[in-house]
């Protein structure tokens, strides 16, 4: 399901200039749209390519709170949003019923606020969050908390989950899909980005290209290491 089905710049961006530096955000300029025709996106790229400044103006556009959490959060520890998301036009088809914009840095806080309001505690499996593990608490998150029909955006969803709770995490947004959801998510996790069917969005020095699975460096990298890492072990602490 397509909820989300292109994101529009109406105008460039004024006030915060470095905005204008990203390449992705260029090609927002020039091109004027970013399309979202599977049930499932990833942004891959480089760190500080901008797919998170892109995801979080699209959440914020959304009507999702800028530090992350579901449609019905609302709070504020600091502002750190750019003004991207109030110079996007986002084309829906219908509303989700459910929606969630987990942000990387800020999972500590939507677990705090969530933990807060305790009348809501049934949704996550019933015991706080702050007394488990980062990934076994973005895990009950995901299991508990969404519901489907609903639109999921996931900044770097691995920080917190070990390979085995990763491939619980592709059955889960599986099984979401199944249900009528979209995801977009930024990785720079090779098993999240096999998710079948999904169409990679590559951030680079050029703007945003759409691109095969196994074209990513993050494949091509994490391949080549684990094929042989004493070989790649080698070539990097060699002198010469
Ligand atoms: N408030 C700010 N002022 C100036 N530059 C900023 C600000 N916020 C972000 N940037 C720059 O914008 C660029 C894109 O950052 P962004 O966080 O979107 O990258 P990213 O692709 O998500 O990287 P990563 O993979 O490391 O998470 C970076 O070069 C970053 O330094
Ligand atoms: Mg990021």
């Amino acid at each position: 399901m397509n909820y989300l089905r292109s994101v529009v710049l109406r105008e460039q961006p004024q006030r915060d200039l470095y905005l204008n530096d990203i390449p992705a955000v260029q090609q927002l300029i020039r091109v004027g749209h970013l399309d979202f025709p599977k049930p499932v996106t990833v942004f891959v790229g480089e760190n500080g390519t901008g797919k998170s400044t892109i995801l979080e103006a699209i959440a914020i556009a959304m009507g999702f709170n800028a530090e992350g959490g579901g449609r019905e959060h609302r709070f504020s520890t600091q502002d750190s949003h750019s003004e991207l998301w109030r110079l996007l036009s986002t084309i829906k088809t219908v509303t989700p019923d459910d929606g969630f914009f987990l942000r990387a840095e800020s999972f500590y806080n939507t677990s705090s606020y969530i933990d807060q309001s305790g009348s809501r505690l049934g949704r996550y499996g019933y015991r706080p969050l702050h007394t488990r593990s980062h990934g076994e608490a973005f895990l009950a998150l995901v299991q508990n908390r969404f519901e489907g029909h609903g639109l999921y955006l996931l900044d770097e969803p691995e920080a917190a989950l070990s390979p085995q709770r990763l491939l619980s995490l592709l059955v889960s947004m599986h099984d979401l899909v199944e249900l009528d959801s979209q995801f977009i998510v930024a990785t720079h996790s090779p098993i999240v980005m096999a998710f079948p069917g999904a169409e990679i969005k590559l951030f680079d020095e050029n703007g945003i290209h759409t691109v095969d699975y196994r074209e990513t460096d993050h494949y091509q990298i994490t391949k080549q290491f684990i094929n042989d890492p004493d070989r790649m072990l080698n070539y990097l602490f060699s002198n010469d």
